[in-house]
C-alpha cells in the first residue's frame, strides 16, 4: 500500500514537502514504525502506550485528526501532524504552547478545599478527567486557526472540569481568566467535539462555562464584536462599523 507523509525538516528546507511511501502494515502507528525502522531512521513522531491512553500519537488523516494507534489507513492515505501547532520535525508538534493556554487559564487545581467529595460530585467531571491531552480538538478548531491567543477547547474543558471540582476554592478566578479570547470566541462549530477519541463534547463544555459566566455577572462578549449593519452603539451611521 502507498502512504502519502507530510514531512519537515528545518536542516533541509524551511517548506513541508508530501513523501510517497510503500508499506505492508495497515495500522497507522504500525506504518510509521515501519517507515522509521525500515526505509528512513530519521523521520521523527511520537508515541508511547500503543493503545490509545497517552494522546502522544495524535495526527491527521486525509485532514482529520485521529490518534495513530487505533487508526486503519487506507490506498494513498495523507498523513499529517496536527494542525494549529508549530512543528518541530515531521510529525511532532511542539506542545509548549498548550502550557502557556493552561497557565493562562489556570486550568488546574489553584486552592484546595477540604469540602467532602461524594461519588455523585466525582460523576460530574468524569468524563472531562478522562482528557488524555491529545490535541486533536485544539488541532480541529478553526477559531485557534485565526486567533492565536484563543484559550481552545482543551484548556477550556479542563477550566470546566477544575470548576466543578468540589475540591477548587477559587472558581471566580478561572471565570474571569476565560472570558477574554475564551468562552465568547468559540462559533461552537463542534469539530473539537467530532474529533475527541475520548467522547468529550468540549462544545457543550463551553456552553456550560457561558451560563456559568452569565450567572456571575459576565456578559457575552461576542456581542461587542459581532456585525453591528452599519450603527453604532448610539444607533449613528457608522459604515465601517468602528
Ligand atoms: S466548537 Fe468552539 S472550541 Fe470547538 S472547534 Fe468549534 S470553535 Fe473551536
Ligand atoms: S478533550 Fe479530547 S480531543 Fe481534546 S485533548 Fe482531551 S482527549 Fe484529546
Ligand atoms: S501511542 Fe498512546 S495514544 Fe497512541
Amino acid at each position: 500500500m502507498i502512504v502519502k507523509v507530510k514531512r519537515f525538516n528545518k536542516h533541509k528546507s524551511s517548506d513541508q514537502y508530501i513523501q510517497e511511501f510503500e508499506v505492508e502494515n495497515s495500522n497507522a502507528l504500525k506504518v510509521l514504525f515501519e517507515i522509521k525502522q525500515k526505509i528512513d531512521s530519521t523521520f521523527a513522531f511520537r508515541s508511547s502506550c500503543k493503545s490509545a491512553i497517552c494522546g502522544s500519537c495524535a495526527i491527521r488523516v486525509n485532514s482529520v485528526e485521529k490518534l495513530a494507534c487505533k487508526t486503519q489507513l487506507n490506498e494513498n492515505d495523507l498523513i499529517e501532524p496536527l494542525n494549529n501547532f508549530k512543528i518541530i520535525k515531521d510529525l511532532i508538534i511542539n506542545l509548549e504552547k498548550n502550557e502557556t493556554l493552561i497557565k493562562k487559564s489556570n486550568a488546574f487545581l489553584e486552592k484546595y478545599s477540604k469540602k467532602m467529595v461524594t461519588n455523585e460530585d466525582i460523576k460530574q467531571i468524569d468524563l472531562q478527567s478522562n482528557c488524555i491531552s491529545c490535541q486533536s480538538c485544539y488541532s480541529s478548531c478553526p477559531v485557534a486557526t485565526v486567533n492565536k491567543e484563543f484559550k481552545g477547547p482543551t484548556v477550556l474543558t479542563k477550566v470546566y472540569r477544575y470548576l466543578e471540582d468540589k475540591k477548587e476554592n477559587l472558581i471566580k478566578n478561572k471565570l474571569e481568566l476565560i472570558q477574554l479570547n475564551g468562552i465568547w470566541d468559540c462559533t461552537l462549530c463542534g469539530n473539537c467535539t467530532i474529533v475527541c477519541p475520548q467522547g468529550i463534547d468540549s462544545k457543550d463544555d463551553i456552553l456550560k462555562l457561558r451560563m456559568k459566566s452569565l450567572q456571575n455577572g459576565y456578559s457575552d462578549l461576542s456581542n461587542k464584536n459581532s456585525f453591528n449593519f452599519g450603527f453604532d452603539d448610539n444607533f449613528g451611521f457608522n459604515p465601517n462599523g468602528f
